[in-house]
C-alpha cells in the first residue's frame, strides 16, 4: 500500500487558505491553484533520483546534479478542473508530455462520464503525474486511473489539492500503488457529494462558471 502526503508547509495552507474563501474571485483563485500545485509537484519529486554532470561554472569545474530520469514523465490532466494545475507543472518540468481525460460527475448519481481521452503513447514506459483538484468521492480519480491503467501505464502519481476521505479511501481501495499528494484532507462529503468545508466547485471557480448570484 503507498501513501497520502499531506503537505502541510505554511505557504502551502496559506494560500489554500484563500482559495478556499467564496469571495476569492477567479483571477485570483487561478494562479493561486498554479502556486500550490507547483509545492505539491516538489513535494512529489522528491524521490526522483539524481545524476551527476560535470559544468563549468565563470570560475572553473565544478559537480553539478541534473535529474536522471530513466522513464520520460507525463502530467495527465483531468478535464476541466486539471488544466488550472497543467501549466504550473509543466513550468517545472517543460520537456514533460501532456495527456488530457475529460470527466464530468453526473449530478444526480455523482458517477463520472468519460467525454474526452487524448494520451501520449508508450505509457507503460512513462513515468505518469496525474492533476486534478478535488478528490470527492474518488469517482472521477478512478476512473482516470483506470483509463491510465489500461492505456499500459503502471508508474503513477496523484496531486490534489483537496481531498475527503471518502475518495482517498477509494482511491487506495482500488489503486493501493498510487502515491496521493494532498494540500488537505477535509472532513467529508456533504449530501450533493461537495467536499465540506472544500473550496466550492473548483471547474466553476477557475473557468468563472459559477450560477449568477
Ligand atoms: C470535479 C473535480 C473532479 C471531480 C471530483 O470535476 O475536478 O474531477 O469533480 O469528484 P469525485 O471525486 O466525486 O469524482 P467536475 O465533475 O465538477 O467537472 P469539471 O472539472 O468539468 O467542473
Ligand atoms: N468537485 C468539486 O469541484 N468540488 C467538490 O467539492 C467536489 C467535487
Amino acid at each position: 500500500m503507498r501513501s497520502v502526503h499531506v503537505v502541510q508547509h505554511p505557504l502551502i495552507q496559506e494560500k489554500l487558505t484563500l482559495c478556499r474563501q467564496k469571495d476569492t474571485p477567479p483571477q485570483e483563485f487561478r494562479p493561486l491553484v498554479e502556486e500550490i500545485t507547483h509545492y505539491l509537484l516538489y513535494e512529489a519529486a522528491k524521490d526522483w533520483p539524481l545524476e551527476e554532470k560535470e559544468i563549468e561554472t565563470p570560475m572553473g569545474t565544478a559537480r553539478g546534479y541534473q535529474v536522471s530520469r530513466k522513464k520520460p514523465l507525463v502530467f495527465v490532466a483531468v478535464l476541466r478542473a486539471g488544466l488550472g494545475m497543467l501549466s504550473s507543472a509543466l513550468r517545472m518540468v517543460p520537456s514533460a508530455s501532456s495527456g488530457h481525460i475529460g470527466l464530468y460527475r453526473n449530478e444526480d448519481t455523482l458517477q463520472p462520464v468519460e467525454y474526452y481521452c487524448n494520451l501520449p503513447g508508450g505509457l507503460e514506459d512513462r513515468e505518469v503525474i496525474l492533476l486534478d483538484p478535488m478528490l470527492a468521492t474518488g469517482g472521477s480519480a478512478v476512473a482516470a486511473l483506470e483509463l491510465l491503467k489500461q492505456k499500459g501505464a503502471r508508474e503513477i502519481k496523484f496531486i490534489a489539492l483537496v481531498a475527503a476521505p471518502e475518495g482517498i479511501a477509494r482511491v487506495q481501495k482500488d489503486f493501493p500503488r498510487v502515491n496521493i499528494y494532498v494540500a488537505a484532507v477535509d472532513q467529508g462529503l456533504n449530501d450533493i457529494g461537495y467536499i465540506v468545508p472544500g473550496l466550492g466547485d473548483a471547474g466553476d471557480r477557475l473557468f468563472d462558471t459559477c450560477d449568477p448570484l
